[in-house]
């Protein structure tokens, strides 16, 4: 029988990774906007964050510091829960191809844990996945990936995102798993990593850093705000067809050297105020989904469409919250000429 989760019953939601940028916006929200008790399980890496959780209510929400990947841990959390929401992962292309095992033990084996108990004790379980298993797309068209688009990862991280939504499609063929999977464009908003594009030259801008930015800047990511991919979830994991995919994307396709132009006029830098360095190595060109039919099966579409006026909130919070960032810029910023250096 298919569990349904609704957002006024009492329900405990164990959110793995929550500690991260995207997992602790969802909890935000849920703790906003429904009943649930919340048990965050995250390994608090090098990009979660403890203070992310910082004035939640303590009556809803528990931590458990842990792995994914430790199956006893996970039983006994999920045991007496309602539903697995699996953000834990390791999630920075760049990382990735300087040293890959952590994202295949976490993004593949972890993924295997927690599907093992959403199997094991019949709860629901939602993946979060990534635009970036499909590959790429010619910048010169307007073509968008649908889900009858073949997966073509390009890179290690999105090799791993793509082995782990297999496994989940294998778990609910092979074993009937109360399963959904959303497939994300990029996101941007309160609480991301500053080893990330737009945080990381927000940050550097606040450090009389100059911006950097890969190659000549003509790839296109298409940028959603975390608030508008956190609700696409709640719609999913509320409203949700068992073993379907869903797409959420803004169409806003943007060039990496539009959206560094817009955060330098907004920070009132010159527009030539950067450096070109060198490309990331197989740097997909563009990405882009079509979520046409997410819209009209679960009446979901983005609400922060003013991509300027959210870019503006976004560079404010980094302004308000440097005690959030500070201490980490120097090493990010250490590991990133290391790695430039070595390559
Ligand atoms: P993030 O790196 O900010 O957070 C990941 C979290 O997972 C961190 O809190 C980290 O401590 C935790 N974690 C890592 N390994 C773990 C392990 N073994 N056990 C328990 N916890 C572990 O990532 P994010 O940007 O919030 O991304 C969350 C998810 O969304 C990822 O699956 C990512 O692939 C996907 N996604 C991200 C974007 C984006 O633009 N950021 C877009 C689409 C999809
Ligand atoms: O598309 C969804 C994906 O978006 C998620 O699955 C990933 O978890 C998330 O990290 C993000 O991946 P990207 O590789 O697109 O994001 P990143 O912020 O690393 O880079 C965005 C673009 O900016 C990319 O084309 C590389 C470029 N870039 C990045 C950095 C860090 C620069 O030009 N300069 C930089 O300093």
């Amino acid at each position: 029988m298919t569990k349904i989760i609704q957002s006024d019953r009492s329900q405990t939601v164990v959110v793995a990774g929550g500690a991260g940028f995207i997992g602790s916006n969802f909890i935000r929200t849920v703790i906003e906007i429904t009943q649930w008790s919340v048990i965050v399980i995250d390994k608090l890496t090098y990009a979660g964050n403890l203070l992310n959780l910082d004035g939640l209510p303590s009556d809803r929400v528990r931590f458990v510091v842990g792995d994914v990947c430790d199956k006893e841990l996970v039983d006994s959390i999920a045991k007496n829960a309602d539903a697995i929401v699996n953000f834990a992962a390791e999630s920075h292309n760049d990382r990735s191809l300087y040293a890959a095992g952590p994202f295949l033990k976490t993004n593949v084996e972890g993924t295997f844990v927690l599907i093992e108990a959403a199997r094991r004790f019949h709860i629901r379980y939602h993946h979060v996945s990534t635009d970036e298993v499909y590959g790429d797309l010619p910048i010169e068209t307007d073509t968008s990936f649908t889900l009858a688009s073949p997966y073509r990862p390009s890179s290690p991280y999105s090799a791993t995102k793509a082995a782990a939504d297999h496994l989940v499609s294998a778990w609910v063929r092979s074993f009937g798993v109360q399963a959904t999977t959303s497939i994300c464009v990029n996101n941007y908003g309160p609480y991301q990593h500053i080893e990330k594009f737009i945080p990381r030259q927000i940050t550097n801008l606040l450090t009389t850093r100059r911006p950097k930015l890969y190659g000549t800047g003509r790839n296109v990511r298409e940028w959603l705000h975390v608030y508008d991919h956190v609700f696409g979830i709640m719609k999913i994991l509320t409203s949700g067809q068992i073993g379907k995919s869903y797409l959420l994307s803004s169409g806003l396709g943007l060039s990496n050297i539009d959206v560094l132009r817009l955060i330098l006029e907004i920070m009132e830098f010159p527009e030539d105020y950067f450096d070109c360095v060198i490309d990331r190595p197989g740097h997909d060109r563009r990405y882009a989904l079509d979520s046409t039919s997410t819209k009209s099966e679960l009446n979901w579409s983005p609400r922060y469409s003013d991509f300027r006026a959210g870019l503006k909130d976004t560079i404010q919070w980094y302004k308000e919250n440097v005690d959030w960032w500070i201490e980490n810029k120097r090493n990010v910023e250490e590991q990133y000429a290391r790695r430039e250096a070595s390559s």
